[in-house]
């Protein structure tokens, strides 16, 4: 089986009757979200959903689950894909360019769930460039304020088209090479700090329990 649909089936066995569920964003959520909305239709669990995105909020929609929002429900548990984990069960996320809302709907929820396949375990952040959403007309002082923190910067661009990635938000992301990171929650509050930043894709010990599939099988990290 796909390493990240055995995650994710393991994560639908965390969830209960009456939950309002926090719904990430990605290729993993997605098999989560699926997997979801078939109990829904087939077992009659009760869930809503609280989607990180518009790509989400749609496929809850169409898979079955009732979808809600942060102004109406507290999120019992949030359930979302990841970039980078390390060891410490920090993450690097914003690959799909939702960290924002991702970060208020993780943050808020009673526990937080990331489901990865292996290849998203690393020894430490970095590898993969971090997503710094920025407001648009932020865009040049914040490169320059990343560049001088030490990062290779990129405007992220939708591959095929001319122009910026526009996330959900109206807003553009950077995405910061910083090279291996010894202090991710000490860099998240920096980044967030520099006027335009909206939000960064480091989650500094947020995470509740890591499922991971792997060629041997499911493993669980808290
Ligand atoms: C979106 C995210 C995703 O959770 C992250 O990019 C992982 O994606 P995938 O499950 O497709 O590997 O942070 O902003």
């Amino acid at each position: 089986m796909d390493l990240k649909r055995m995650a994710a089936l393991r994560a639908v066995e965390e969830i209960r009757d009456g939950d309002i569920v926090g719904l990430g964003t990605g290729s993993t959520t997605h098999h989560f979200i699926v997997e979801l909305g078939r109990r829904v239709r087939e077992e009659e669990l009760e869930v809503m959903g609280v989607p990180t995105s518009y790509q989400s909020m749609f496929l809850a929609a169409e898979s079955g689950i009732g979808v809600t929002s942060l102004a109406e429900h507290d999120v019992d548990v949030a359930v979302d894909g990841a970039d980078e984990v390390d060891p410490q069960l920090n993450l690097i996320k914003g690959g799909g360019a939702a960290h924002t809302l991702e970060k208020i709907v993780d943050s808020s929820a009673g526990r937080f769930i990331v489901i990865v396949d292996e290849s998203k375990l690393v020894d430490r952040l970095g590898a993969f460039p971090l997503p710094v959403e920025v407001i648009p007309a932020a865009c040049r002082p914040v490169m320059i304020r990343l560049e001088s923190m030490g990062a290779t910067v990129t405007l992220r661009s939708c591959e095929g088209k001319d122009g910026p990635v526009v996330t959900d938000n109206g807003n553009f992301v950077l995405d910061a090479s910083f090279g291996a990171i010894d202090d991710p929650a000490g860099l998240e509050v920096d980044l967030n700090s520099i006027p335009g930043v909206v939000e960064n894709g480091i989650f500094a010990g947020l995470a509740d329990m890591v499922i991971v599939g792997t060629a041997g099988g499911v493993e669980v990290l808290r």
